[in-house]
């Protein structure tokens, strides 16, 4: 599927693009259209008869022939505003003309919807946000079906005004495709089940995406290493499973200089059942998707490869699988993690700390100019952010903010959480270092607290915790925080401070 940006009077002048136009009308009845196209006085009739005497929300209509503007056929998206929308009006506009897109099985159209003025953004906003509505509606996972899913979308014109900088806009097109290549990429790895994606399975992609593209390295770090090393917090998880691998993927996009990598953990737990912490049985197969961190992980490296960024970044894919089994670790065992600090396991369900700690201590072995960890981590955080903001922790409000820039930018949204001494208490064991369990309040800064344990003084940490964004209510991966964390290296890439 192609997606390309013609400008209005293009659009105008060549019949090539009329075969099927999606257009839309306002429900005042001001005919003030920004192409001259559907201000024909047939099309005005006809539209005034179908969308003002009949008061529906979002009525389409469908026009077919209409020979003397050798157009196809024309959908017209009536919208229920004024003239100008805001962010979500607009999303919902483009959701609803991709669907009726898949649904008439049209494989060729132009849309005039771009056209439409969104409150504070420009068109450079509207294609970025555009295509990723479109690609993201189109996405299917169908290798598990015997029949595929059919979808016919060959070609999509976005009409946009005569006075852009196409130029510029076509380069925003280009990273925005590879962006969300790199979304699907993601996505497809998280919606696979946890009997073929496993650790070994994760690694290997891994591996492959290494020897596909020379300037991204790779190194494992499997069970014997991480012995020798002490990550015994990493390997109590991976008791059960003993299939724990931290796999490493090395971006080195900075060519003339040593700059300290930013390093990304992702959690990936290839599935958690809680342990002998045992987890309730009603919605236990989403625990599938305990690996999105890591698997957005891969998707960033992919996608700042292929935009070349000039930047240095190493993705640390902290692998393994929360199983019960006899040789499973404990509620009160004792583990001395590989940063010296002991911890009381109170709780086998709280794994995803225990790994990331150890991922933590070991990330410093590069130097990094900023650690950030994504993970899948607490229930707490769907319950006080819901499914549309993942949970943003730091011990730094410069990078954070640079963090919520990238958000606002791209749409995918943060909001952040307190990170206080005072939660750090919670998590105080009587006879241990610390504990894995806090006392259930605020769950979600607990665990960032318990993190915060093994960040050094001085070093900037952004914890992202995307239990609720990571996959949505039908149970498919969203490919989130790829964009977010992609946008802020890009940002990071252009700006030298
Ligand atoms: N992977 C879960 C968190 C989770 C829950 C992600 C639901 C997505 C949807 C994590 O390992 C976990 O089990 N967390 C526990 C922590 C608790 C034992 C302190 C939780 O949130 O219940
Ligand atoms: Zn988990
Ligand atoms: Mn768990």
């Amino acid at each position: 599927m192609k997606i390309n940006l013609i400008s209005n009077k293009e659009f105008n002048e060549n019949i090539n693009y009329r075969k099927s136009v999606f257009s839309y009308v306002f429900d005042n009845e001001n005919f003030e259209y920004n192409n001259k196209l559907i201000c024909n006085e047939y099309i005005k009739k006809i539209i005034k008869k179908e969308l003002f005497y009949n008061k529906l929300k979002y009525k389409n209509i469908i026009l077919y022939d209409i020979n003397d503007l050798k157009l196809d056929n024309l959908i017209i998206i009536k919208c229920i505003n004024n003239l100008e929308f805001d962010d979500y009006e607009y999303k919902i506009l483009i959701k609803k003309f991709i669907n009726i897109l898949i649904d008439t099985n049209i494989n060729e159209c132009s849309c005039l919807l771009t056209l439409i003025p969104v409150i504070n953004r420009d068109y450079n906003w509207k294609i970025r946000i555009t295509t990723k509505i479109i690609k993201d509606n189109i996405y299917k996972f169908d290798r598990f079906k015997k029949d595929n899913i059919k979808i016919n979308i060959k070609k999509i014109n976005l009409i946009l005004s005569d006075d852009n900088d196409f130029e510029y806009l076509n380069n925003i097109l280009n990273e925005i495709n590879i962006i969300t290549d790199a979304i699907n990429l993601t996505k497809n790895l998280s919606n696979l089940p946890s009997n073929i994606c496993n650790p070994l399975y994760i690694s290997e992609k891994c591996k492959e995406l290494s020897l596909n593209n020379r300037d991204i390295l790779y190194e494992n770090i499997d069970k014997k290493k991480m012995e020798s090393l002490g990550m015994n917090a990493y390997l109590s998880v991976s008791m059960g499973s003993n299939n724990p691998i931290m796999s490493i993927l090395k971006y080195n996009g900075c060519k003339n200089n040593f700059k300290n990598p930013i390093v990304l953990i992702g959690k990936g737990i290839t599935f958690d059942t809680g342990g002998i912490s045992l987890k309730n049985s009603y919605n236990m197969d989403e625990m599938k998707f305990d690996m999105c961190g890591a698997a957005s992980v891969y998707g960033i490296i992919y996608a700042i490869n292929k935009l070349k960024l000039n930047i240095n970044v190493i993705g640390i894919l902290s692998l393994s699988e929360n199983l019960i089994d006899k040789k499973s670790y404990r509620p009160g065992d004792i583990v001395k993690t590989m940063s010296g600090k002991t911890v009381e396991i109170i709780n086998t369900d709280a794994e995803g700390r225990l790994i990331l700690c150890d991922s933590i201590t070991y990330s410093y072995k590069f130097n990094p100019s900023i650690i950030i960890d994504i993970a899948t981590l607490t229930g707490a955080c769907i319950i006080s952010l819901g499914n549309n903001f993942s949970g943003l922790i730091s011990n730094n409000d410069f990078e954070s903010n640079e963090i919520i820039v990238a958000s606002n930018e791209i749409d995918d949204k943060v909001w952040r959480l307190p990170l206080i001494k005072d939660n750090q208490n919670q998590i105080n064991s009587n006879i241990a270092d610390i504990k894995n369990l806090g006392d259930g309040k605020c769950g979600t800064i607990t665990a960032a607290c318990f993190l915060f344990n093994f960040i050094k003084k001085n070093s900037i940490w952004i914890h992202l915790d995307i239990a609720g964004t990571a996959y949505d209510e039908n149970k498919k991966s969203t490919g989130r925080p790829v964009y977010l964390l992609t946008q802020f290296l890009i940002n990071k890439s252009k700006n030298i401070r």
